[in-house]
């Protein structure tokens, strides 16, 4: 055992992740390794909640998502990396914790209520779509984790989650800790179109697009709107591609860029031509790894097996604790 503090998050699989996917969640899960026990995990159930019309593609979504997050730098040696579905006790201790859950607790759940407006092409008016969060209580006290970094979106989660757990210890015996949200400090990265990214806008760059894909995605970003004319001089604090050059640029080419920008001194196709080559660059080892576990699937495969069955270790030791609890062992 290490005295480390352990800390569980998930992300439904939604096939290969792009820059918003990366610095909204993954590279902070990255940084985390050092400090914390590690659980991260595919919430392939998860997707099944929205999916459930057409699941065909989770299986293949989840492998290439956790091709992506072995590219970007979690260690398998660090992080216990599993499968929700491969930890059949996540239904289990699901299933109990709906029982003790109150309906009301889900309903009021604001998540819920917008992504049934959000996804209105979908009919998620399904019992497993009202319980997501119960699933998701039971992902994160399984391993009786501390934190749950996640973003502001999923507070609402962990919140229900905590007042599941404490509802459990007060029917039964004190089983569970109540998880904290970790929320993860991110740079604003928009789309191209200066929406939020996300690929049901059409607006992603993947971390395994091609160098001739991003030179052509860049070209096309929105930059100052204000900006019509290149003699125009231009705000970069409402520029999208100066936000990609803060994180993808050297420091004094950012404040280069920045002075320059404002007097009208860099056109923004020039402009977006350098940060299109740095992301490049940066990208380039992630591709690298991404290439070598392409060629070998067999090793992800053992990978996600090794994961598995130390998840699977723990998730056996809390439920005879949640069986001893309720009496059913
Ligand atoms: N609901 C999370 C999302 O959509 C994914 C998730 C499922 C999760 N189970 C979790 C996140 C447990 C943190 C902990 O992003
Ligand atoms: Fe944005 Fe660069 Fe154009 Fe300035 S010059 S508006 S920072 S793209």
């Amino acid at each position: 055992m290490s005295g480390k503090k352990r800390i569980l998050s998930g992300m439904r699989p939604t096939g290969a992740l792009h820059l918003g996917n990366f610095h909204g969640a993954l590279a902070n899960w990255v940084k985390m390794q050092d400090e914390y026990d590690c659980f991260f995990f595919v919430a392939d159930w998860h997707a099944l909640t929205s999916d459930y019309e057409d699941p065909s593609a989770i299986k293949a979504s989840s492998k290439e998502m956790v091709i992506d997050w072995l590219s970007v730098g979690l260690d398998p040696d660090d992080s216990t990396l599993f499968v929700q579905s491969s930890i059949k006790e996540h239904a289990e201790l699901f299933l109990i914790l709906t029982m003790l859950t109150p309906v009301p607790w889900l309903e009021r759940n604001p998540t819920y209520k917008d992504q049934i407006i959000q996804l209105e092409n979908k009919d998620l008016s399904t019992f497993g779509f009202l319980g997501y969060p119960v699933l998701q209580a039971a992902d994160i006290i399984m391993y009786k984790a501390n934190g749950v970094p996640v973003g502001v979106d999923q507070v609402p989660h962990v919140e229900i989650t905590r007042e599941i757990a404490r509802r459990f210890n007060y029917l039964y015996t004190n089983v569970f800790p109540e998880p904290e949200a970790i929320l993860t400090q991110t740079p604003k990265l928009l789309g191209l179109d200066n929406r939020k990214m996300s690929k049901s806008y059409g607006n992603t760059i993947s971390l395994s697009e091609s160098p001739e894909g991003i030179r052509k995605k860049v070209s096309t970003m929105v930059t100052d709107p204000q900006r019509q004319r290149k003699n125009d001089p231009g705000d970069p604090d409402v520029c999208n591609v100066f936000s990609f050059h803060k994180i993808y640029n050297a420091k004094d080419r950012v404040d280069t860029i920045n002075e320059e920008c404002r007097k009208a001194g860099i056109g923004c196709v020039d402009c977006k031509k350098e940060m299109a080559e740095k992301l490049i660059q940066a990208l380039a080892p992630v591709q690298e790894k991404r290439k070598f576990f392409e060629e070998n699937p067999d090793k992800v495969d053992e990978i996600v097996e090794a994961g598995n069955a130390k998840a699977r270790k723990t998730a056996v030791a809390t439920m005879e604790q949640v069986r001893d609890a309720i009496k059913m062992s």
